[in-house]
């Protein structure tokens, strides 16, 4: 099953945007990278404590908007491929989500 995220030019490169998706019946939170041209989707879970990431709502990467970063305790991750690279839970990785763009349209797949 897939579902209509957003229009890829709807958010910056670099740049980051949240959602709340459905997923096998519970409210679940996604967020998606778009850095470099490429975009990347990830559940909205630190693997640290599972909190949120974000403090500011669709801020979801660091101030040189070079990695995603936990706003609790500052765990910085690769935004391709969501392994820790510093932090308390370094070597862990967040969880990625399949995205396809189709003709510009992000649809989650899950
Ligand atoms: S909760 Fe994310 S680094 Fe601690």
């Amino acid at each position: 099953m897939s579902r209509f995220l957003c229009r890829l030019e709807e958010v910056p490169d670099p740049g980051s945007r949240g959602f709340r998706v459905n997923i096998d019946d519970q409210e679940t939170g996604v967020f998606i990278i778009h850095q470099g041209g490429s975009v990347s989707a990830f559940r909205n879970s630190c693997p640290h404590t599972g909190v949120n990431l974000e403090w500011v709502p669709d801020q979801f990467l660091d101030s040189e908007n070079c990695h995603i970063q936990c706003s609790l305790h500052g765990a910085l991750f690769e935004v391709q491929t969501g392994l820790c690279i510093r932090g308390p839970c370094a070597g862990q990785s967040l969880q990625g989500l399949k995205l396809e763009n189709r003709d510009g349209e992000l649809w989650l797949c899950v």
